[in-house]
């Protein structure tokens, strides 16, 4: 008999990328339009394993209905883990296996798309030149060259920022726990603290995971130690950034501008059109006010080659947990 794979928050392509990957009889799927959370989680029963995504809601009573439903294993198709309780599942006895990296170039490809559409005001000109008008005030931008990135993180995302950024000629600063010395130092990037940072960068880019040390990890402390007018991109996790402190850091001009491809509290809107509603959130209809602000709805992943590759490990780390064999993409607590 099929493995029974319950598909939260299933969108059309998803889908459509799945059922082409999954060229076996041995996985069925059942794909939900809903998210997972308290009340969808009875959608898991009879399922052998549940396939989740970023905005699913994954916390110790999830994961006792889980398990009450039957549920073995966890597949997240993505890479980070933080929406998912990795002690309650542990206690559960249900393994949480994930996608570490399926196209570090197509978050990346992103990250530096948002600095350079922030930069030249990309969209700002596309949205007059529409309306007929072709003046450039306000439009002016500044040259990549010769300015400093500040890099949160230097894991797989990072790297490929690093090396595009390093073909632009910028001057790089990153800062991680754990740094690949070996790549700083061949693409000359100066390993320093987060202070320094801060102090030294005309943009800071944030790539680090959504962790208790790095929640929040920009606010109005870390704000005010910024160079004046500094460019902020986000397309780690929303609640990196305290987007209140972010809000007044723009008002006061010290960020000159942000791009965030994620936001505190995405779970309500991200992925969803919600034209015809009302948006009760202040915060994210401040910043969708601002016109050096551009928020994306958590999109930096959503290339065919990401996709397919989420797909393929997805699909294969059920395989080997329906096989019994070594869970190489596990996440424990
Ligand atoms: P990675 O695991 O390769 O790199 C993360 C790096 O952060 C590691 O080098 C680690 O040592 C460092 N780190 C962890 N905690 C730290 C701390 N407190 N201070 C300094 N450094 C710390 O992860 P990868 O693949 O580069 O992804 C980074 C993040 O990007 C993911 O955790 C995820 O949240 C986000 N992401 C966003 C996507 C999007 O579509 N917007 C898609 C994929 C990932």
């Amino acid at each position: 008999m099929a493995i029974q794979v319950g598909f939260y928050d299933a969108k059309n392509y998803d889908r459509t990328v799945f059922n082409t990957s999954n060229d076996g009889e041995d996985i069925e799927i059942h794909y939900f339009g809903d998210r997972l959370n308290e009340e969808s989680v009875r959608l898991s029963k009879g399922m052998d394993v549940i396939c989740i995504f970023v905005d699913d809601t994954c916390d110790s009573r999830v994961i006792e209905a889980l398990k009450a439903n039957g549920v073995r294993l966890i597949a997240l198709r993505c890479a980070g883990f933080n929406n998912v309780d990795l002690a309650a599942a542990a206690a559960a006895g249900i393994p949480v296996v994930r996608v570490p990296a399926y196209s570090p170039h197509a978050v990346a490809e992103y990250a530096v798309t948002l600095m350079l559409c922030l930069n030249r005001k990309v969209y700002r000109s596309t949205n007059r030149t529409r309306e007929w008008n072709f003046k450039l005030d306000g439009l002016m931008g500044f040259d990549m060259y010769g300015k400093t990135v500040g890099i949160v993180g230097l894991g797989r995302i990072a790297r490929c920022v690093a090396e595009i950024l390093h073909g632009f000629g910028m001057k790089i600063l990153a800062y991680d726990l754990y740094p690949d010395k070996a790549f700083a130092e061949k693409l000359g990037i100066e390993l320093v603290d987060l202070d320094e940072i801060y102090r030294r960068s005309d943009i800071i880019t944030l790539h680090v995971p959504l962790t208790p040390q790095t929640r929040y990890m920009i606010n109005n402390v870390s704000i005010d130690k910024m160079k004046p007018g500094v460019m902020i991109i986000n397309t780690g996790r929303g609640k990196l950034i305290s987007s209140s402190a972010l809000i007044e850091g723009l008002r006061s001009r010290k960020v000159s501008c942000a791009g965030l491809d994620v936001y505190e509290d995405e779970q309500k809107y991200f992925y969803e059109d919600l034209s015809d509603s009302m948006i009760s959130d202040d915060k994210l209809s401040i910043l969708l006010t601002m016109p050096n602000v551009i928020v994306t709805s958590h999109q930096a992943f959503f290339t065919k080659e990401a996709l397919e590759n989420i797909a393929h490990t997805t699909l294969t780390n059920i395989r080997d947990f329906i096989a019994g064999k070594p869970l190489v993409n596990e996440v424990k607590p």
